[in-house]
């Protein structure tokens, strides 16, 4: 574990000292200190009520107030479209539930988005009767234009389209602009879940075309819990929260400022640095050298070609192998595979499966996802520990 600090000029958080080299930045971020410490106040000393007029309101009406600009300011928002929400997932509810109960009848989302848009498209099929349509992806786990237009070519009813910037198993990044066009010139409303690309990728929401957009503050170095909504001006949405008109009146409830200011300061940070080339440069050393090691047997899930998967996610199949006993067999790393195990037994992931690979080729799938704190001998150790678990299995 040492020489793992030197290449990284932010400040490393304690917690990645003493474990396994961690390599599942995809599944959560460990908080940045710098963001631990802008929050901080917030739980220890400004505990007013930001609605209070009085003295003790207004600091943490500042800092709301602020962080909902910095937010806003990662996606080129407008700090009045952004929403605060405790999660990715109440995000995607917002987005869609509300889009479904203001105006839409009809929902399409694609294969390989993550649970929180699958299951709550499957929850309004069963409560409100909307139609769902779920579209197919290719080997790369990208969505076509022509099954889009197929989609919005099947009905009169108002659409609302939910596509992922980039998926959280294999990377793959969506073209979502081109979808948004097409299917604003159908009139459907756009609804793009950026959990995993904000903080990686650039993320625009003028250029993307979209009409909502998620941000999970987890995935860029912030604390669980932390996540926003964004809505643009004039887009009617049902609340997700009914109550005191907090948050444009969509998400009632006093606000967690320290969370908001934790989300803020990350935006602000991942605004400045996406460091995305020297993460790249890392993911690929670690694809190539354990192409190396394990000749002919590593294989790619995700696309290959440049700007079509996020720079930190490298999602393989070792031939022969199945992706848990490997991990099992490499405790020097941290990683995960993308299948669910119920009762001992490992179904393989949707996401792969979707992508149209058989079961041997998904259970085989180990996701290594690199982040902030990654370094050249993280890469040294994960490919020893591979090379060793494979030749173990
Ligand atoms: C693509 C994507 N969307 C949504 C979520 C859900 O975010 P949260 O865990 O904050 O609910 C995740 C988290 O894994 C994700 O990867």
């Amino acid at each position: 574990m040492s020489g793992r600090t030197s290449e990284v000029a932010c400040p490393r958080p304690p917690s990645l000292a003493t474990g396994p080299v961690y390599l599942d930045y995809n599944a959560t971020t460990p908080v940045d200190p710098r963001v631990t410490e802008a929050a901080l106040p917030h739980w220890t000393d400004f505990f007013g009520n930001p609605s209070s007029e009085h003295a003790y309101g207004a600091e943490p009406r500042r800092a709301l107030a602020a962080a909902r600009a910095q937010v806003a300011g990662l996606i080129g928002a407008r700090p009045e479209e952004i929403v605060f929400t405790a999660s990715g997932s109440e995000a995607n509810l917002l987005a869609l539930r509300g889009a479904v109960l203001a105006a839409c009848t009809h929902l399409v989302v694609q294969a390989t988005e993550h649970p929180a848009v699958l299951e709550t498209a499957r929850a309004l099929g069963r409560l409100h009767g909307t139609r769902v349509t779920v579209l197919p992806v290719d080997h790369h786990g990208l969505v076509s234009l022509d099954a889009l237009e197929a989609a919005l070519r099947t009905g009169a009813d108002r659409t609302v389209v939910s596509v992922m910037a980039a998926n959280n198993e294999t990377g793959a990044i969506q073209p979502v602009a081109e979808l948004a066009a097409l299917a604003h010139s159908r009139g459907a409303l756009v609804h793009c879940d950026a959990a995993q690309a904000c903080g990686k990728i650039p993320v625009d929401v003028g250029a993307l075309g979209v009409d909502l957009l998620t941000v999970v503050g987890h995935k860029m170095y912030a604390p669980r819990g932390a996540a926003a909504l964004f809505v643009r001006e004039g887009v009617a949405l049902e609340p997700v929260v009914y109550g005191g008109g907090q948050e444009g009146g969509l998400r009632a409830g006093t606000e967690n400022v320290a969370l908001a200011v934790a989300l803020g300061t990350a935006a602000r940070l991942a605004a400045a640095d996406l460091a995305a080339g020297r993460v790249a440069a890392l993911r690929d050393d670690l694809h190539r050298r354990l192409a190396e090691v394990l000749p002919g047997r590593v294989r790619l899930n995700g696309p290959d070609a440049p700007g079509q998967r996020l720079p930190n996610t490298l999602n393989v199949s070792i031939d022969g192998t199945r992706g848990h006993d490997v991990l099992a067999r490499a405790p020097e790393i941290a990683a995960s595979t993308g299948s669910a195990c119920h009762s001992g037994v490992h179904a393989p992931s949707p996401v792969l499966t979707a992508m149209g690979f058989d079961a041997a080729r998904a259970l085989a799938a180990i996701r290594l996802s690199l982040g902030r704190w990654s370094t050249p001998a993280d890469v040294d150790t994960a490919v020893q520990a591979l090379e060793a678990a494979v030749v173990d299995c």
